[in-house]
């Protein structure tokens, strides 16, 4: 059954944790609706994890699209949410919605966007009352990295862990149907968890939330430039790549690689014709 915005909030009603995870392909993402992953996030992480960049200001609204599509075709039940990149949604309102509505076009059924500001706001209230659903995103917003000083803990202090409260609950008043956690003690993630009637989804926010999400090259240790401490490895598929890889150099530097099986072969009549 397809997973909606209507279902995880439910869910949050049901007290039924909300798995999340992000995929940038297209057999990614078949694995993990396949799996029964809830919310599938082409997330602007795509930047480091699969292009390479430094941080995720780099990366463009075309290449969310192209990676978007790509994703939208593995995916029959999940909720399949794209992250607005840098720049594609802060500069004005109008561009903001005609990017976010090109990710509605392509099948996508949600974009996500970092911050509470007044602007921001203003935009997630007018994409709700176009249809666009809007996750949102606070705590730690890779996209303000530089105004934050690093990949810091946000909400450390009563007074801040007050302020992100008013930020998730002025997204939930301006229509988003979630709203990411990412880097809050647990203390902070559980305030804000129980005051909101929307779903929480946490990472690197402790276990209070009413879901939780990770870069999925991180939990299966396929990207080994950076390992956050939040992150639980559920397997070295680097590793193992590393190890198979190996074994085909070796297998064809050895001539052990292609086998009889792994051939095509004329039949005898024609081959004989060969050496005549
Ligand atoms: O881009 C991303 O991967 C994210 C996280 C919340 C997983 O925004």
């Amino acid at each position: 059954m397809r997973t909606t915005t209507y279902t995880v909030k439910e869910y949050k009603k049901q007290k039924r944790k909300i798995v999340a995870l992000t995929a940038y392909d297209y057999s990614t993402a078949k694995v993990l609706d396949n799996v029964g992953v809830d919310i599938i996030l082409v997330g602007d992480s795509l930047a480091q994890v699969a292009l390479g960049y430094e941080n995720t200001l780099s990366v463009t609204m075309d290449e969310m699209l192209h990676h978007a599509k790509a994703v939208v075709r593995g995916v029959k039940n999940a909720l399949v949410v794209v992250d607005l990149p840098f720049l594609s949604y802060q500069v004005s309102k109008k561009e903001a919605i005609y990017n976010a509505g090109k990710c509605l076009q392509i099948g996508a059924s949600a974009i996500k966007m970092e911050g509470a500001s007044e602007s921001i706001l203003k935009t997630v209230k007018k994409m709700a009352s176009i249809g666009i659903p809007v996750f949102g995103h606070i705590g730690f917003t890779p996209q303000s990295v530089n105004a934050l000083g690093g990949n810091r803990v946000q909400g450390k202090t009563a007074e801040h862990a007050k302020e992100l409260l008013k930020q998730a609950k002025d997204l939930e008043n301006a229509g988003c149907f979630a709203v990411v956690l990412e880097l809050v003690p647990s203390e902070t993630a559980s305030l804000i968890t129980e005051n909101l009637n929307i779903p929480t989804i946490g990472i690197g926010a402790g276990s209070g939330c009413d879901g939780q999400i990770l870069v999925t090259d991180d939990l299966l240790g396929k990207y080994l430039d950076f390992k956050p401490s939040f992150v639980r490895r559920y397997a070295e598929t680097g590793k193992e790549s590393e190890r198979a890889l190996k074994n085909f150099i070796y297998d064809v530097q050895n001539g052990k690689y292609p086998g009889i099986n792994e051939s095509f072969y004329m039949n005898e009549q024609e081959s004989e014709k060969l050496t005549r």
